[in-house]
């Protein structure tokens, strides 16, 4: 076969397996719909990838292999050894450019795509994450700081998270969204995205935080405008803490501290025991003693978690320094309110509530 047949041959072959292996890639690594301006950047930096690795793959084992089945020695062919070669300055010059060209190349298209990812965009809006274990909460400062434990975004509005942890590393991860972000202790992590599609999604935490991390989830729900507008009526029509009753405020601090991510209030099992009928239970403690479910209990657990363990639970899962959130926020609605509330108290009020009976329609 003439030599420029083997040309032919081989790029042919190039051409089909780059191809079929960018096809496997992309069947490979296929990722959820894309719901954010970032997405749909960051995909595309990715299949740029995928065409290129499968280009490069290809052109080095057609060559390889296609050398080694045509070339090979054939019956009759006499020779021990092929013709030796020294070396070729020129593929070898070429072999060392060409790589760090796409390597350079990739460096700096992904310099101007972080950029562009990252960028503060001009008219967006600010929501406050906060994470413990394990559970996550989102306040947002232009609707009177109000909380919520769903994310509500609407629709092509940019939105950038001011995210902190109570506790550990956490991470904010919706993966529809692509981008993704730890939340370090003790400082304020920002993440920037542009929500692109209206529909439910959910954050999870993308940090191994502790026994429960696989369950600290948050519904996402990316809406229209009238939604929106609706959203924050209702966020804003949120009663004051002076209007609530001590019940009322147990439920909402249940949720603003996260109290709900370990203890169900159905009966559900979790980390914790759940408050379904705990008040007045006998419960057997890990020493073998028993004890009755009482106020001056679920103060005393509340606040110093691993004074009393209930059997069947492990110590140093529930954090031990609620005294000083509760403190902190008590404090707030002091200022914002000129109110005197117990934080402890409020959550028993609403415990005793929890009960079987009056939970049973
Ligand atoms: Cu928080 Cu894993």
């Amino acid at each position: 076969m003439r030599k420029s047949k083997h040309i032919i041959a081989v790029v042919i072959l190039i051409i089909i397996s780059t191809v079929v292996l960018d096809a496997l890639f992309l069947f490979m690594f296929q990722r959820p719909a894309q719901a954010s301006t970032q997405a749909t950047i960051i995909d595309n930096f990715t299949n740029i990838h995928f065409a290129v690795q499968a280009f490069l793959f290809s052109l080095i084992m057609v060559l390889v292999l296609y050398s080694v089945v045509v070339f090979r020695r054939k019956p009759g062919e006499e020779e021990e050894y092929g013709a030796h070669v020294e070396g070729n300055t020129a593929l070898e010059i070429t072999w060392t450019i060409l790589p760090v060209i796409a390597v350079v190349i990739f460096g700096v298209y992904a310099i101007f795509i972080l950029n562009e990812i990252l960028a503060p965009q001009p008219d967006e809006i600010v929501v406050e994450v906060n994470a413990r274990q394990w559970s996550w909460s989102f306040s947002y400062p232009e609707l009177d700081n109000k909380v919520s434990d769903e994310l509500v975004l609407l629709v092509n509005q940019p939105v950038v998270l001011e995210m902190q942890t109570e506790d550990v590393i956490h991470n904010f991860w919706v993966t529809e969204f692509r981008v993704k972000q730890d939340l370090l202790p003790g400082s304020m992590e920002v993440l920037r995205f542009t929500p692109t599609e209206v529909g439910d999604y959910r954050v999870r935490c993308a940090e191994i935080c502790g026994l429960q991390h696989a369950t600290m989830r948050a519904p996402v729900r990316v809406v229209d405008q009238a939604t929106w507008d609706a959203f924050q009526a209702e966020m804003l029509a949120q009663p004051k803490i002076g209007d609530l009753t001590a019940v009322e405020r147990g439920e909402l601090w249940s949720q603003q501290f996260g109290c709900l991510g370990c203890h169900s209030v159905d009966g559900a099992p979790g980390a914790g025991p759940t408050w379904l009928g705990v008040y007045g239970r006998e419960e057997t403690l890990a020493d073998g003693t028993t004890i009755t479910v009482d106020d001056v209990y679920l103060h005393d657990s509340i606040l110093d978690p691993n004074a009393v363990i209930v059997e069947g639970f492990n110590p140093n899962i529930m954090p031990a320094n609620f005294a000083d959130r509760f403190a902190e926020k008590e404090a707030e609605v002091m200022q914002a309110e000129g109110l005197e509330i117990g934080i402890v108290e409020d959550l028993i009020e609403y415990i005793k509530t929890l009960q079987e009976d009056t939970n049973a329609n």
